[in-house]
């Protein structure tokens, strides 16, 4: 079976974790991407949280699955002629450098464009045009500026970010598709276009609920955040709302049997109305069905917090499982709390491909999350992410057509620094 992006090469300009995402994400659909790396050091990730010495990190093993890697010093005379033949050849050019630093190397859009009319350029920036466009931004930082943290958490915390990349995974995310989107522009345009996405916008895009409920402040609380029913008072801002579901539908964390000693033996619980009658029969309140003052979602918005006590009083008898198997039979949408471990050890998320095991000649075995979309005709393999340099002389030669002693010319350079070798696999 052919691959959904067979044919297309991408020049990925990327590190650390919001341009790896997007350019892993085009390689898993079969993209040819190449990843320029400085020579000797590459993407800062290969060294951080490094669990085994001198072995590159699982933050870099899990963000650049199905890539080639060739290491360029793109500030070397001969690395900007190497880097100019990658552009000439290549359809798309991914990169998430600071502000500036892509010109700083010469690579203007006026320029790639001019030599290569049909060439994307996509680039991630903390902020779009504004106060902060020259702001260096890491994952936190758009999390906070994208209305994120100050809408998640507690009422009485402090403002929370979530352990969801959506800043920096999810503007990669953002970025993939406008890539795919220009790159379908181009069959019929024959040229290509710039793709700009901003960290501070992908988020936003994520919390776009909370500024709807920032406009519906104007007009009266909030009634399905817990607050209303507390008799809190809303400010003129969209508060946090702990474990409020974000829609209509009132939802809650609840403890279940075993939370004292599992961190993780919990259920979200949504009271959807069309079950609230199976709802009662099973917390053992049946007189709730008819009592006005329960039977409906209006008349429950006041009594939320003694409703979801009296159901957590029941799934507490319960493990999150069970409580999953009872309450699934009447269609009551829940969900378990599930750990990173039961989530590594899950059969299912093995089966689809969600949860895979890789090789690497250094690491050896290890889980990493594959390819989240599932395409019917052309299904994701995931391979490993390269060693530093790996591939710097094939594609050299096969990509770029350098012959033996061209190559050589490039070594001596210093453009390429020391191409790594690797023991067969
Ligand atoms: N050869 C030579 N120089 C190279 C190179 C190569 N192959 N690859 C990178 N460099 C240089 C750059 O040109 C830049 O030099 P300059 O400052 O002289 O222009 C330098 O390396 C550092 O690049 P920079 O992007 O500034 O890295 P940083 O580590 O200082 O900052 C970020 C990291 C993530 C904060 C920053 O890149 C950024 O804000 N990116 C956009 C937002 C983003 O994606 N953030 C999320 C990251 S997950």
């Amino acid at each position: 079976m052919s691959k959904a992006l067979e044919g297309i090469k991408v020049l990925d300009f990327t590190h650390v974790q919001s341009g790896p995402t997007c350019t892993q994400l085009l390689a898993w659909f079969g993209a040819d991407v190449i990843k320029v790396e400085r020579p000797g050091v590459g993407d800062a990730t290969r060294g951080q949280l490094q669990d085994i010495p001198d072995v590159d990190s699982l933050y870099f093993t899990m963000l650049n699955h199905n890539k080639r890697s060739i290491t360029l010093d793109s500030k070397n005379p001969k690395g900007k002629e190497v880097l100019w033949r990658l552009i000439k050849e290549c359809d798309v050019l991914v990169e998430n450098f600071a502000p500036g630093a892509l010109a700083r190397m010469g690579l203007t859009w006026e320029k790639i464009h001019e030599t290569n009319p049909r060439m994307i350029l996509a680039s991630v920036k903390g902020f779009g045009p504004g106060r902060y466009e020259d702001c260096k931004v890491y994952e936190n930082v758009a999390q906070c500026a994208g209305g994120s943290a100050s809408t998640t958490g507690f009422r009485d915390g402090i403002p929370m970010v979530t352990g969801a990349q959506i800043g920096d995974s999810g503007t990669g995310l953002h970025l993939a598709l406008g890539i795919v989107t220009a790159l379908f522009h181009r069959t019929h345009s024959g040229l290509g276009q710039k793709v700009d996405c901003a960290m501070q916008d992908g988020v936003l895009n994520l919390c776009r609920v909370k500024l709807r409920d920032q406009q519906r402040l104007a007009h009266g609380p909030l009634k399905e955040y817990s607050q209303f029913g507390e008799g809190v008072p809303f400010g003129d801002a969209t508060p946090r709302a702990g474990n409020d579901s974000g829609g209509g539908q009132p939802g809650r964390i609840l403890k279940c049997k075993g939370w004292e000693h599992d961190p993780n033996a919990y259920i979200y619980f949504i009271t959807q109305g069309p079950v609230w009658e199976p709802i009662c029969d099973i917390i053992g309140e049946p007189g709730w069905k008819t009592d006005p003052a329960y039977a409906t979602p209006k008349a429950r918005l006041p009594h939320l917090n003694e409703i979801f006590t009296r159901i957590e009083a029941w799934t507490m008898k319960h493990d999150k499982f069970e409580a999953m198997d009872i309450l699934n039979k009447y269609d009551i949408p829940c969900g378990p709390i599930l750990s990173m471990k039961e989530i590594a050890e899950d059969p299912a998320l093995r089966a689809t491909g969600t949860v895979v095991e890789v090789d690497h000649p250094t690491r050896g075995k290890h889980l990493t999350v594959g390819n989240p979309i599932k395409l019917s005709a052309s299904p994701t393999e995931v391979a490993r992410a390269p060693l530093l340099g790996e591939h710097t002389e094939e594609i050299l030669r096969d990509v770029l057509g350098y012959n033996e002693s061209e190559i050589g010319e490039i070594a001596n350079s210093g453009a390429i620094g020391a191409v790594q070798k690797i023991a067969a696999e």
